[in-house]
């Protein structure tokens, strides 16, 4: 599905270190000479960045919860065909900070029962997953006292609390056994350092 190239995404509860192990392994497969795209979603393209402040900025309650599948759904579609595809198909490693795993917990689990409409969508618009997927496991009262310590105008979803990290967290772990092939569960309640070294030595497996 993916061209030649290789898909990462990195996935996992607000603050559990996605950001700094998307980028620690960015430097190191560019030190080894591998042709690297770190990315994001929401975002990552010059529209889905836009579509990015209309979801995660201003009252959270703007949108419906369909209104903003769909919003998460076009920003990915912008991703996927202007930076994601092309990447892939120039043989790249193309690391990705959340993809749609992310859709199919938060807007598929968080806020109602959307998952049917997450999947239909993806099917519909997006259809790819990534090669492998790195998932930064960690207790959600920790990931929140990190993700809250860092001060943005961005409103996430880790302004709505602990209970609702605590069912990411266990919706995260049940959609590593679903999509138990592409799938790696990380302990990241450990030095960065340490945890990079694990996330390395599973993309290196998968290298061609
Ligand atoms: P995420 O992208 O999952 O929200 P970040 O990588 O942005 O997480 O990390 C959240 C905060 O925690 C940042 O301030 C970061 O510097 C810090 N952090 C990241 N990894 C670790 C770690 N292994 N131990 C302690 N703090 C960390
Ligand atoms: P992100 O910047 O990765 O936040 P963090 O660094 O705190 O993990 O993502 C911003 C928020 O967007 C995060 O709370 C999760 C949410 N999100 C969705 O609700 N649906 C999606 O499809 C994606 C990609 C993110």
């Amino acid at each position: 599905m993916s061209g030649k190239g290789l898909f990462i995404s990195f996935e996992g509860i607000d603050g559990s270190g996605k950001s700094t192990q998307a980028r620690l392994l960015a430097e190191a497969l560019e030190r080894a000479g591998h042709a690297v795209v770190l990315t994001r979603e929401p975002g990552g393209s010059d529209g889905a960045e836009e579509i990015r402040a209309l979801v995660l900025q201003g009252d959270p309650d703007r949108w419906s919860a369909e209104t903003e599948l769909l919003l998460f759904t076009a920003a990915r579609r912008d991703h996927l065909e202007r930076v994601i595809a092309p990447a892939l198909t120039a043989g790249k490693v193309v690391i990705c900070d959340r993809f749609a795993d992310s859709t199919r917990m938060y807007q598929g689990l968080s806020r109602g029962d959307l998952r049917d409409k997450v999947d239909a969508l993806h099917r519909l618009m997006i259809g790819i997953e990534p090669d492998l997927t790195l998932l930064i496991d960690m207790d959600p009262a920790a990931g929140l006292a990190r993700a809250k310590a860092r001060a943005t105008a961005e409103e996430r979803f880790e302004d709505f609390g602990l209970s609702l990290q605590q069912d990411m967290r266990a919706g995260f772990l049940r959609l590593a056994e679903e999509f138990a092939a592409r799938f790696v569960v990380i302990d990241g309640d450990r030095a960065a350092e340490e945890v990079a070294a694990d996330v390395l030595s599973m993309v290196e497996a998968r290298l061609p």
